[in-house]
């Protein structure tokens, strides 16, 4: 048996400011599920955004790596840790097994992309087309998946730091 000396945390520090307690807050509690999902979401269509006022070769080479890699990085730890518990938290497999679906086409195209160079023919047409199909996919994820994850049971900040600590994995892996 251990003996442990009770310490009692003391309350009263001093009074931080409302700054400073909100930098606190942000840095000590990761975001939610929805959040970081959402925000993925958000930087790739941005991506495409982009893509579409590019002119050079180069420029378009590099913003495509980024896109197919983020978007398999999104697509994995969906597959591995959100989808998984969101089919089990929600009564609707119909609508988790048509976003396996479509996460399996935009896999194909992307593997498509990745095999070719900007410039190539129908290279921008084949950026131009995932760019339409995850919008198209993200539009029921928002629309229809995450707002039946926030009513169920789920523990969507557990999900949060399980969704960014496998991000960040993968990212590094990545940039090995
Ligand atoms: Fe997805
Ligand atoms: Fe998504």
């Amino acid at each position: 048996m251990t003996t442990t000396t009770k310490t009692t945390k003391g309350k009263a520090s001093a009074p931080a400011s409302k700054t400073a307690r909100k930098t606190a807050r942000a840095a000590s509690k990761p975001s939610d599920a929805i959040k970081l999902l959402k925000d993925d979401h958000k930087e790739v269509k941005d991506f495409f955004k982009k893509y579409e006022t590019l002119e050079d070769d180069a420029e378009k080479q590099a913003l495509a790596d980024k896109i197919c890699l983020a978007l398999i990085v999104h697509a994995q730890i969906e597959e591995e840790i959100y989808y998984p518990a969101t089919r089990e938290a929600i009564d609707d497999d119909d609508l988790l097994d048509e976003a396996e679906v479509e996460h399996a086409s935009a896999k194909q195209l992307i593997a498509e992309i990745q095999a070719m160079k900007a410039g190539d023919r129908l290279f921008d047409a084949k950026v131009t087309v995932l760019g339409e199909y995850i919008n198209h996919h993200v539009e029921e994820e928002e629309g229809e998946m995450f707002p039946e994850s926030k009513d169920s049971d789920l523990d969507l900040q557990k999900l949060g730091e399980q969704l960014a600590a496998r991000k960040a994995e993968l990212m590094a892996q990545a940039s090995k």
